[in-house]
């Protein structure tokens, strides 16, 4: 079986885990977690990185220092896993469904044409004319690697007081080039950034998350949040409600070693990226999508678009003949604003998002790919179309 994605274990892993587990520091205080985050703040840029249990629980605690709270509306993409959509619903808001861009990414331009026809300012809060839902927030998705693009949203989201969450858990590596938004790194261009250290993700550190922030109050809070609003730990007094979203200091020992590797796993999976989409040139019907322009990526997924009449094999019908030779891919995650819990949400102009769902299959990505298995994915995609009747 070739998987689609799995992590690669092979540095200082073993020797930090080790150490945790001699010291007896192997719950949610000791030295690695707040030298992990130290790390990512250092990677990434961030004035502040807070680690979380996974990335899920980093953006539940995000929208809710954002603000966000019951009855309020939060702007979000369909194309996502869905975990940013359950956390606006955690805290009793409502999603606002936006369409895709070509990237996969939440479409600014629709985004903008939304906030300028379907909202007004009301008491220094937009306000969605149609529910009269205050909109507090917005949940941008740098979805498979690739950079949401920010460049003008930023600015109007600033001006109508709606705080930006990004939700960078698929695209650590990922920075923007020179211009608008100068080679931030996703995650620190909005108030609040989110990552997950989930195993399929960039590193791992088994299940685990960050938040990242230059505000040193959302910070600040952030820990207090998550460690159970304790304000007297001794005497187990607390001053809100607060939750155990701590990373335990044996999962960030994990990280810690992963994080050495960053660069060599971006280098890697742009390595594949090329050779997969080299060896896709000559296949009538099949082609690897790329990232914006604006941005680098880290190229976590491998995005391969179906010309289903071209190739003669649509999504399913592909998914099946590589599963048959033993290759594990996944499809785009189903629509959100068409999954059972928000069937009834607002959404807006959804139409690109159907046809990048339908034709999009992700293939195999792991840093630890062998060129044998490269190759023998790619026989497969040259192959499979072919034996079904297509020209591929
Ligand atoms: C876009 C996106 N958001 C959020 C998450 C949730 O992260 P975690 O699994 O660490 O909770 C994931 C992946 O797992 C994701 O892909």
């Amino acid at each position: 079986m070739i998987p689609l994605s799995v992590p690669r274990i092979e540095g200082n892993e073993w020797k930090y885990v080790k150490e945790c587990l001699d010291t007896a520091w192997v719950s949610s205080a000791g030295s690695y977690v707040d030298a992990f985050e130290k790390a990512i703040a250092g990677v990434t840029g961030a004035g502040y990185a807070v680690a979380c249990v996974n990335g899920t629980a980093a953006l539940h605690v995000a929208l809710r220092l954002a603000g966000v709270g019951p009855g309020d509306a939060v702007i979000v993409p369909t194309v996502t896993f869905i975990a940013p959509v359950n956390a606006v619903r955690y805290l009793g808001a409502e999603p606002v469904f936006m369409d895709c861009d070509a990237y996969y990414n939440l479409d600014a331009e629709k985004t903008a044409a939304f906030l300028d026809a379907e909202t007004e300012m009301r008491d220094g809060f937009t306000v969605d004319r149609r529910t009269d839902r205050r909109i507090t927030a917005m949940v941008p998705v740098h979805v498979f690697g690739n950079a949401a693009d920010l460049r003008e949203l930023a600015g109007l989201c600033r001006e109508r007081n709606i705080k930006i969450v990004e939700d960078a858990t698929e695209s650590l590596g990922t920075r923007y080039l020179p211009g608008t938004l100068g080679g931030r790194h996703t995650g620190t261009v909005g108030e609040i950034g989110c990552l997950s250290f989930n195993g399929n993700k960039l590193i791992t550190t088994g299940g685990g998350g960050m938040l990242l922030t230059d505000d040193a109050a959302y910070a600040e809070r952030a820990r207090y949040l998550t460690t159970q609003a304790k304000d007297d730990p001794v005497r187990y007094v607390h001053g809100a409600v607060g939750y155990n979203y701590r990373m335990t200091n044996v999962a960030a020992a994990i990280g810690l070693a992963q994080l050495d590797r960053l660069d060599t796993f971006c280098r890697i999976k742009r390595a594949h990226f090329e050779a997969y989409r080299d060896g896709l040139r000559e296949v009538e019907g099949l082609s690897l999508a790329g990232p914006p322009d604006y941005a680098s990526c880290n190229h976590w997924m491998y995005p391969l678009q179906i010309d289903a009449p071209r190739y003669g094999l649509d999504r399913e019908g592909l998914m099946e003949a590589l599963a048959g030779r033993g290759i594990e891919t996944r499809p785009v995650w189903m629509l959100n604003h068409l999954q059972a819990p928000y069937i009834d949400s607002r959404s807006y102009r959804i139409e690109r998002a159907h046809a990048m769902w339908g034709n999009t299959l992700n293939i195999p990505c792991s840093t630890g790919l062998r060129d044998d298995e490269l190759e023998a994915v790619l026989d497969a995609l040259r192959t499979a179309g072919r034996a079904a009747g297509g020209a591929g």
